[in-house]
């Protein structure tokens, strides 16, 4: 137990996975562990990010779970409200759903569906205003890290959305920082290299924000519990964002344990 003042953040990113039958237990899996062996509230806030398709079931189904466990939408369309806009769903929408939380700017969302920052502002100053909380994705490329910009690319992506943030939105805005070279490889940062970008990230939101010191910036990419525990130990990193992991009940739930131990 370290006493880390930011209450760590655990979500699992499901991608464009599982199959209904497999969500279903994964969820009564994850469920059955929390029952076994709490996790308490205090010490970490739960989340999962099904598929859109997904997303009211899933939350359906934690809703009798013994502690709250969020669910979070996967994205977000940049257009408010409601109209004539096929396959969109608005921040409104996620809002009249009970969905609490989103994640904006993931990599293979700005990677594969050419999301661009005018984009991505959009969609975070509408979800802001529709009172979601959200997790915005930055990290920088193994080119980029390469050739020494990681720094610069990860604090103009945090600039970017500076825009559309009103002063008091920051309290609900979490980062999570997941270099692009180690998502689904196997990669991770160590937790130093991590450690470092976190508390840079943090210097960079403190020059924004007065809550840049208080709010909780995540670490992704090739979480796993034989890797969590290490870094759930640095003092910047305040959660994780789980992918591969999360889709096995054991392994996140093992995760959640490692930052929850942090508290
Ligand atoms: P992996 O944990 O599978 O590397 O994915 C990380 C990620 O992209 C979470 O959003």
């Amino acid at each position: 137990m370290s006493g880390s003042a930011i209450t760590p953040w655990v979500v699992g990113n499901w991608k464009m996975n599982p199959m209904q039958a497999e969500a279903q237990a994964l969820v009564s899996g994850f469920k059955k562990l929390l029952q076994k062996n709490e996790i308490k509230q205090e010490d970490c806030y739960l989340a999962v990010a099904p598929t859109l398709l997904a997303l009211a079931e899933v939350q359906a189904q934690l809703a009798d779970s013994v502690r709250a466990v969020y669910s979070v939408a996967q994205d977000v369309s940049a257009i408010a409200g409601t109209g004539a806009y096929t396959g969109e769903v608005s921040a409104e929408l996620l809002v009249d759903h009970r969905i609490e939380c989103v994640l904006i700017g993931h990599s293979e969302r700005r990677e594969i569906f050419a999301e661009t920052p005018a984009m991505l502002n959009e969609k975070v100053k509408h979800a802001l205003n529709a009172g979601l909380t959200v997790i915005y994705c930055v990290g920088e490329s193994l080119a980029q890290r390469d050739n020494g910009q990681a720094e610069q690319v990860v604090l103009q992506q945090i600039c970017d959305i500076a825009a559309v943030v009103t002063a008091q939105q920051w309290q609900k805005v979490v980062v999570a920082y997941e270099p692009i070279w180690a998502i689904g490889t196997g990669k991770t940062a160590s937790p130093a290299d991590a450690q470092a970008m976190h508390a840079k990230i943090r210097q960079g939101l403190t020059q924004i924000t007065p809550f840049g010191p208080s709010m909780a910036i995540l670490y992704g990419g090739s979480v796993k519990a034989e890797n969590a525990v290490e870094l759930a130990a640095c003092p910047d990193i305040n959660g994780a964002l789980v992918g591969g992991a999360s889709l096995t009940a054991e392994s996140f739930y093992e995760i959640a344990q490692a930052f929850a131990n942090t508290k």
